[in-house]
């Protein structure tokens, strides 16, 4: 038969169409099944995904699996999207996970997309029972539930991280990565368990979240740029913290971060910028904005610590070398659980500059919770709370 020109013109803006699709595969085609372990099953379909010329997307249907330890690289040729809608269980003892840093690792892709309403649980009850890294420095690390290194311009949407053995997830040396309506769920009572935690990386959104855990919702460690956290609610947990700063050699800085609409319920902290005592370490933190925060029976709503030394793991009498600067708290409202609202203790050595309270209305019993500050002087706007030197230890 001999084609018109028409039908093949047809043919071949139908066969173009086709290819600019994802091609779905899913884990069952290699052998990937509810209540078995699918480990191998997703690696196979990763490699696949990964050699693929066109998009690609591997599906996770509905059930329980359970899954060890993964490392899904690229480069791989074209954008890939792992689709979960199941519940994918890690091995309760940390011991199976052989000591690695996270369970599951996504890194050096471009165009990647985690998606779906799946859980990943990472059953860490028992690793939080043996954690001692509150009284050892040198205690054994359990894997977090996520790590996504090196990606650009990558999407997390949707997925829910569970009881991880540690931090829920790591983001490193990403640029330009959304994690929207991404949840962690953890009791408050679980160790280490970061909602998520973001290092060296760009261009790096957390919206339309909810994060409820044992530690930080949010953590910044050193250098970030551009940065937005909105739409959040955080609780319980540690609340939003930037660092802790100034304890490692070699901190790049960290600058733009802009905090905006977000709940925080019954956490220990909001919004907080530590850095630890130490003449050795410097960098900067600078071009922080936080603004429309609802602070819920919060223990320390609004806190600059320079002084944080957790544990007694240093002398308070060296300085941070942390250099603070352009840091706004505007239209900050709601209830502290202690009578300073806002605490301001800023390092000797390097004084904040820059920062600025601007419509802020947290009430500690009823009464307006009071400012303490050292070494800042924050410029008010409207109405805020005026500084008072610290009388005994706030922190
Ligand atoms: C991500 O972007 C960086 C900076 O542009 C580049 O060096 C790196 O190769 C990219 N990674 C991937 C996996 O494309
Ligand atoms: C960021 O990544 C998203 C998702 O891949 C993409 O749609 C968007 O164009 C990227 N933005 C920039 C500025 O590269
Ligand atoms: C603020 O965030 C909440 C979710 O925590 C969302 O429902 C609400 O629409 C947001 N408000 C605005 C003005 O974006
Ligand atoms: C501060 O908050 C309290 C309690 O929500 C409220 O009654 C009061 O009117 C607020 N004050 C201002 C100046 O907004």
């Amino acid at each position: 038969m001999r084609l018109s020109t028409t039908t093949t013109v047809l043919f071949l803006v139908l066969a173009t169409t086709h290819t600019t699709q994802s091609a779905d595969i899913d884990i069952k085609k290699f052998g990937g099944a509810p209540n078995a372990d699918i480990t191998q099953a997703f690696l196979s379909a990763w490699k696949e995904a990964c050699a693929a010329t066109s998009a690609s997307r591997i599906l996770i249907p509905s059930g329980t699996y359970k899954m060890g330890e993964v490392d899904a690289k690229g480069p791989c040729k074209a954008p890939i999207e792992v689709k979960v809608d199941g519940t994918i269980q890690a091995p309760a003892d940390p011991k199976q996970l052989n000591g690695a840093e996270q369970w599951v690792k996504f890194g050096y892709v471009s165009h990647f997309t985690l998606s779906g309403n799946g859980i990943f649980d990472g059953q860490g009850a028992t690793a939080w029972k043996q954690n001692d890294c509150n009284k050892n420095t040198k205690c054994v690390r359990n894997s977090m539930n996520f790590g996504f290194n090196f990606l650009n311009h990558s999407i997390v949407r949707d997925i829910t991280s569970k009881d991880s053995k540690n931090f829920h997830v790591n983001v490193l040396s990403c640029n330009n990565i959304t994690f929207d309506g991404y949840k962690a769920i953890a009791p408050a009572d679980s160790a280490n368990t970061d909602g998520i935690h973001i290092g060296r990386s760009t261009n790096v959104k957390v919206i339309n979240t909810k994060l409820a855990t044992g530690d930080d919702c949010v953590s910044l460690g050193d250098g970030n740029t551009h940065l937005v956290v909105q739409n959040v609610e955080c609780g319980p947990g540690h609340g939003i913290s930037v660092g802790s700063l100034g304890y490692y050699e070699n901190e790049a800085p960290v600058v733009d971060f802009l905090v905006k609409n977000v709940t925080l319920k019954n956490t220990d902290n909001g919004v907080r910028i530590k850095s630890w005592p130490s003449t050795a370490i410097a960098t900067t933190v600078t071009d922080m904005r936080f603004e429309d925060i609802t602070m819920v029976n919060v223990l320390n709503p609004i806190i600059i610590d320079q002084e944080y030394c957790p544990w007694n793991q240093c002398s308070k009498k060296a300085p941070s070398k942390v250099k603070i600067s352009k840091v706004s708290f505007k239209n900050i409202k709601g209830t502290s659980a202690t009578k300073e609202g806002v605490i301001l203790i800023c390092s000797k050595s390097v004084p904040c500059e820059g920062v600025e309270l601007s419509e802020i209305n947290l009430t500690y019993n009823g009464a307006p919770a009071i400012a303490v500050c050292s070494n800042v002087s924050p410029k008010i706007i409207g109405k805020a709370p005026a500084c008072t030197a610290p009388t005994n230890k706030v922190i």
